[in-house]
């Protein structure tokens, strides 16, 4: 293939609204965008701490764009996103900024310092939401996609047997997420039978765990979108690929793996 990347396990350090990858080339993009308002990384450009949610959609919307220039028309769009409930929050620093990690407590900022800082969430001036609603941030965003000619094929349940326990005594605890299957076109190179456990809609499997990285995908996660939707020799991308775990996975199943991130990841390789 002409104009690709020689090194292709290079990781690009751009803006996911603005790819380096040439046109109609990806076969299937498996990725995690920053879920909003959890994370700082520290970087211009970031997404994921907007002040309101719906500018957390609208950027998405723009990556959305970005990833149907560089996808062939039969590819398709694993998005994994996370929610979240209407609280008034100070956003946690994440471990790309370095000396800092979440689960130090003496590195936490107050609110007077996050507040000084522009990391902190309101919910009294979040439109169309009360206190404490779960605000709905997947189906939001997976709606302004189809509202921008994607076709919303699935919703897949991201069921986890355990995961960081919730303290609300007011609510059930949450275990599960959101991957939905986005395409170009209503025409897809799609493969059920070679995964009979994933052509159903529920799919059960741990967190993934890798270094202080946090919100690292799951191999398996990747494993069954890349079986689903890919053929060997394809190129499978991430354009918020964090420590790598989609191109890495993809290429150990002979697929051709790109990753690139805002900032670079020191566990990457
Ligand atoms: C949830 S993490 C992805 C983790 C990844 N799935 C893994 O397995 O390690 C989200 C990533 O988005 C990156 N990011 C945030 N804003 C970005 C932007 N505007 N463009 C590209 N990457 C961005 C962050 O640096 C972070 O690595």
């Amino acid at each position: 293939m002409c104009g690709l990347p020689a090194d292709r396990r290079a990781l690009p350090l751009t803006d996911a609204r603005n790819l380096p990858w040439p046109d109609s080339v990806v076969q299937a993009v498996i990725t995690s965008p920053p879920y909003w308002g959890q994370r700082d990384y520290g970087f211009d450009h970031q997404i994921g701490i907007e002040p309101t949610w719906p500018e957390y959609v609208d950027a998405l919307v723009e990556v959305g764009r970005e990833v149907r220039r560089v996808l062939r028309p039969d590819g398709c769009l694993w998005l994994n996103i996370g929610d979240t409930f209407n609280t008034r929050t100070v956003i946690r620093p994440s471990s790309h900024q370095a000396g800092l990690g979440h689960d130090n407590e003496s590195t936490r900022l107050s609110w007077a310092e996050a507040r000084d800082r522009g990391l902190v969430r309101y919910s009294a001036r979040q439109p169309a939401m009360k206190d404490k609603d779960l605000m709905l941030l997947p189906m939001r965003v997976a709606a302004a996609l189809v509202d921008d000619g994607w076709w919303l094929r699935c919703d897949v349940i991201w069921s986890k047997p355990w995961g960081a326990p919730e303290n609300a005594p007011d609510r059930p605890s949450r275990y599960h997420e959101y991957i939905f299957m986005l395409t170009p076109t209503a025409k897809t190179k799609f493969y059920k039978d070679r995964c009979p456990e994933a052509a159903r809609s529920v799919w059960e499997f741990p967190v993934g765990v890798g270094g202080d990285h946090r919100a690292v995908f799951p191999d398996e996660l990747v494993r069954r979108c890349v079986t689903l939707s890919t053929d060997p020799g394809d190129v499978v991308a991430d354009p918020f690929a964090g420590s790598g775990t989609t191109p890495r996975v993809a290429e150990s199943m002979d697929r051709i793996g790109w990753g690139q991130d805002g900032a670079p990841s020191e566990h990457y390789r």
